[in-house]
């Protein structure tokens, strides 16, 4: 009999500890560690590393559509081709070319086709001094008016470096000018700025005003 009460009052210690516990969490005497904020992920146009825009030669090295660079699938190549101009000296451009957007620079003496093609084979680009390039390397062709931008893109400093540090493992690899800028209408597109760094640790400080007010 001695034994059974000892029982009992050892089983309603317990019992009221853990009432107590219970009634203590519940309370929330010693406050609860901080919830985990979650932190959104920045959207994937911000970590997206592809350039704005695709060059002739980046189509080529990704197997895209070329087809546009195949001027003679509706020139004719034994005929003189014409571009004609409007009374302010602006190119009238042909229904297939409407999409095409001419502003390259703050006048329009810079956007004669012929400044840039090739009117002897259109599917070549050409500088006034006579070289010839290919699409794929028009580059080059930028660099023959640009030519400080070119230095600075040729040591790395304008545009973007990509491929090896160790030259032993690999060759680095210079985005083309036109991966970034149209030829036509070149100045670089605005762009909308990524999000601010997460203020994590003022996030914990405004969430403790919130638990104790
Ligand atoms: C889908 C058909 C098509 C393709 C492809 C095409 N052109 Fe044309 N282009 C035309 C037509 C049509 C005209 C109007 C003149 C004519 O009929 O010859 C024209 C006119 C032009 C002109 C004169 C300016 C103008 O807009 O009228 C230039 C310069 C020109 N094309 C360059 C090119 C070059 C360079 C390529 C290749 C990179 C090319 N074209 C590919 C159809 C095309
Ligand atoms: C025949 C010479 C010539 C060639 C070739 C040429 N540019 Fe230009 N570029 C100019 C001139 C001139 C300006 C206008 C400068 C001004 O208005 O202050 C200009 C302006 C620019 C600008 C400034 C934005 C703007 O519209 O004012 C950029 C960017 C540019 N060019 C990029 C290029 C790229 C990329 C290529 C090669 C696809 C290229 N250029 C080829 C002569 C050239
Ligand atoms: C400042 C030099 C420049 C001038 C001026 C210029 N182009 Fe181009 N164009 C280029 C270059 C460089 C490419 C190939 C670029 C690439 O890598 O995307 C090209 C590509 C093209 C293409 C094929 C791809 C596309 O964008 O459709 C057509 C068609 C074309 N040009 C037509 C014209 C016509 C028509 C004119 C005159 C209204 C003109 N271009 C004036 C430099 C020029
Ligand atoms: C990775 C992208 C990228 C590449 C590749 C690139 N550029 Fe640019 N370029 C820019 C940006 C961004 C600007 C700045 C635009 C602004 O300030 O509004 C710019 C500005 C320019 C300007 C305007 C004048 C200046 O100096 O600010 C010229 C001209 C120019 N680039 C020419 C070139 C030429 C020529 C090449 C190739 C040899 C080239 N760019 C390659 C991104 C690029």
């Amino acid at each position: 009999m001695r034994d059974e009460a000892k029982k009992s009052i050892v089983l309603i210690g317990i019992a009221t500890g853990f009432c107590g516990l219970a009634g203590a969490f519940l309370l929330n005497l010693w406050g609860r560690p901080a919830t985990r904020i979650s932190i959104p992920l920045a959207a994937p146009e911000f970590t997206n590393t592809a350039t704005v825009r695709m060059s002739a030669a980046d189509l080529v090295r990704t197997e895209g559509d070329t087809s546009g660079f195949s001027c003679y699938t509706c020139h004719d190549a034994k005929k003189q081709l014409l571009v004609n101009l409007d009374t302010n000296g602006a190119v009238i451009l042909a229904e297939p070319h409407k999409e095409i957007v001419m502003k390259h620079g703050r006048n329009n003496r810079n956007e004669h086709c012929f400044i840039c093609h090739d009117s002897k084979n259109l599917e070549s680009l050409r500088v006034n001094e006579g070289q010839s390039f290919k699409f794929t390397e028009s580059s080059r062709l930028c660099g023959s008016c640009h030519g400080p931008n070119y230095r600075d893109w040729e040591i790395g400093v304008h545009g973007r470096t990509a491929g090896f540090w160790d030259r032993k493992r690999g060759p680095i690899v210079r985005s083309d000018c036109t991966s970034c800028h149209d030829p036509h209408a070149p100045a670089f597109p605005p762009m909308k700025p990524g999000p601010g760094p997460h203020r994590l640790h003022l996030e914990k400080v405004f969430s403790a005003e919130k638990r104790n007010p």
